[in-house]
């Protein structure tokens, strides 16, 4: 591309392929990241992207390699090489392993998307968080957004987010909230930072996406109820290269801080179906309320 600045590949998660591309015993050889690299899924299930070459003499393991278990044997000299890329067999040597000589990289499947995490200089993927079994349903999280008056009480900001934008239209919800004051993460002043316009993007009760405008953070909270009481709670925060690390420590810091503080209210909440609104809340919290049938198939219980 004329005049593009940038030489590199970029840092982040990337697709790779969709879930039914990668049939279990078949290697996938792809080039990308200007590497060439395999995807395979092994016996397990899971789905493993390793560099290309045999770091033995260099055969492609794309090309007539066969998946075992969830190792790859090289078609060349018929090496096995484990999906953490070290040598787990040299059929004709007294000598059977070796330590991890190809390259490997994180996968992660999220059906029907295979993604990959690239990063040049070898960083581990952004700050993730599985909260497994927490007593809520998603709808729970959703509400959090209308929910201004739980920001001071719950997570002691210092002011009430204002609305500048709140919409639903189909299955998705938008929102943007400005803080006035930047939130205080035990005694961390971030107004500096810009801290404080959230834009909020809902894609139906299980998806909600934030960018922090300003500081370029962007987190995903993805909920999946296990039952009719609990939810495992993805939480992803990817904040950009440009934040100083200390600043980042504190903003993942900060973001945890303000996830697992909703916990408790949640786990021994008892759910108001006709909630005696005051009027400062009543808009949006009413329209999220509104939005949230169209995701069950039946009528909810009369009280
Ligand atoms: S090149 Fe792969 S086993 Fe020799
Ligand atoms: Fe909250």
């Amino acid at each position: 591309m004329k005049n593009f600045p940038w030489t590199t590949m970029p840092t982040g998660w990337f697709q790779i392929a969709w879930s039914d591309e990668l049939k279990p015993g078949e290697i996938r050889p792809m080039r990308y990241f200007n590497r060439d690299l395999i995807a395979y899924r092994g016996a397990s299930g899971q789905v493993h992207v390793l560099d290309a070459y045999c770091a033995h003499l260099g055969a492609h393991l794309g090309y007539g390699g066969t998946v075992v278990d969830d190792d790859i044997i090289c078609p060349f000299h018929h090496w096995r090489w484990s999906c953490e890329g070290c040598t787990v067999d040299i059929p004709y040597s007294a000598r059977k392993t070796q330590a991890k000589r190809i390259g490997t990289w994180p996968v992660r499947e999220l059906e029907p998307y295979v993604f990959v995490w690239h990063d040049l200089a070898g960083a581990p993927p952004s700050w993730a968080r599985r909260f497994e079994g927490v007593t809520m349903q998603p709808q729970l999280l959703i509400e959090n957004l209308p929910d201004i008056f739980h920001f001071r009480y719950v997570h002691g900001t210092g002011t009430v987010p204002a609305f500048v934008d709140f919409s639903t239209d189909g299955h998705r919800i938008h929102s943007r909230q400005e803080f006035t004051a930047p939130l205080d993460a035990e005694g961390e002043d971030l107004s500096a930072a810009g801290y404080g316009d959230f834009d909020v993007s809902v894609q139906g009760l299980g998806i909600l996406l934030t960018n922090i405008n300003g500081l370029g953070v962007s987190q995903s909270a993805c909920v999946t109820p296990i039952d009719g009481e609990t939810s495992d709670f993805h939480f992803t925060v990817f904040v950009p290269r440009s934040v100083p690390e200390q600043q980042a420590a504190g903003l993942y810091r900060l973001q945890f801080k303000l996830v697992v503080e909703d916990f408790p209210i949640w786990e021994h909440l008892c759910y108001q179906e006709r909630p005696p609104f005051a009027p400062e809340e009543a808009g949006p919290y009413q329209a999220v309320r509104r939005w949230v049938p169209q995701f069950h198939r039946h009528e909810p219980s009369k009280p």
